[in-house]
C-alpha cells in the first residue's frame, strides 16, 4: 500500500533535493563552528554550538558547561554493531561532501536496510561516524550522528525516529526530535533510512 508513496519519495524533484541541501548546509553550520571551537580556547556559545548552554537540552540539567556524549551513544557500537560500509565513503546527505563516514547498524536496523524494509522495528539504532575529508587520512573527527527507533507515538509525524548529534569532542550537541534531521530523512525510503551502498 505504501509502496506508491514510497516510490514517490524516493525520487524527490530537484526543488527539493535543493531544499534538504539548504538545510543540511544549515543543520551543519553549528557542526562546523564546534569544530572550529575545539580547537581553540573559545568556548563562548553561538547558536547551537559545543555549548550546552546555548540552550539545546533543557532536560539535562542547569549547571553551566559541556555534558559528555559518551552516555548518549549506543554502548560499545564499534564492537556489538555490524559495520555496513567497507571502505569509508564521501557522505552525500550531510555538509555536501564536507565528510567521510562509517556506519554501524545494530542487527534491527542492518536487517531493515538489507531487506530495504518499509517498517523498521523499535530498537533499531545507526551510528554515523564524520571525518574531515581534508585532513591527513581523514584523522581529524567530526561529529557522530545517530537514529534510534523509538516506541510508536514517540515521534508520529517523523516515523518515531530519535536523532543524536555528538560533537568532535565528545560532547552532547543535540538530542531527541531534531526537526533539521527529520526534515530531510522524513523522505529516505527504508523507513526514515538511507541505503549505505559502499
Ligand atoms: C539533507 C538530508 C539529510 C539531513 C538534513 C540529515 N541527513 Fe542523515 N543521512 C542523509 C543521507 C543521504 C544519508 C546516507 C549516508 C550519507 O550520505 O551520509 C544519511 C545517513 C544518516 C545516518 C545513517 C543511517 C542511514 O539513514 O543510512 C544517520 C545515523 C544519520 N544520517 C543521522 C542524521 C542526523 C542526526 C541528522 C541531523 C543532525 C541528519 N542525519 C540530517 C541525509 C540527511
Amino acid at each position: 500500500m505504501g509502496t506508491f508513496v514510497r516510490g514517490r519519495v524516493c525520487k524527490p524533484s530537484l526543488a527539493t533535493v535543493c531544499k534538504h541541501a539548504l538545510v543540511v548546509i544549515g543543520a551543519f553550520a553549528w557542526v562546523a563552528f564546534a569544530i572550529a571551537c575545539s580547537s581553540s580556547a573559545s568556548r563562548s556559545p553561538v547558536g547551537v554550538s559545543d555549548h550546552r548552554g546555548g540552550g539545546v537540552n533543557p532536560h539535562l540539567g542547569s549547571d553551566a558547561g559541556v555534558v559528555d556524549g559518551t552516555a548518549a551513544l549506543p554502548r560499545d557500537y564499534r564492537t556489538r554493531f555490524k559495520k555496513m560500509n567497507n571502505a569509508r565513503f564521501v557522505s552525500s546527505g550531510h555538509a555536501a561532501g564536507r565528510w567521510e563516514v562509517d556506519v554501524w547498524a545494530n542487527d534491527a536496523a542492518s536487517t531493515a536496510l538489507a531487506s530495504r524494509a518499509r517498517d523498521v522495528p523499535e530498537g533499531a539504532a545507526l551510528v554515523q561516524e564524520h571525518f574531515e575529508r581534508q585532513s591527513e587520512g581523514g584523522s581529524v573527527k567530526g561529529p557522530i550522528m545517530v537514529m534510534e527507533k523509538r516506541e510508536k507515538g514517540f515521534a508520529p509525524s517523523h516515523g518515531d525516529w530519535s536523532f543524536t548529534v555528538v560533537g568532535s569532542a565528545g560532547q552532547l550537541v543535540k538530542q531527541g526530535i531534531i526537526e533539521q534531521c527529520a526534515g530531510c530523512h522524513d523522505d529516505a525510503p527504508i523507513d526514515g533510512l538511507f541505503p549505505i551502498m559502499e
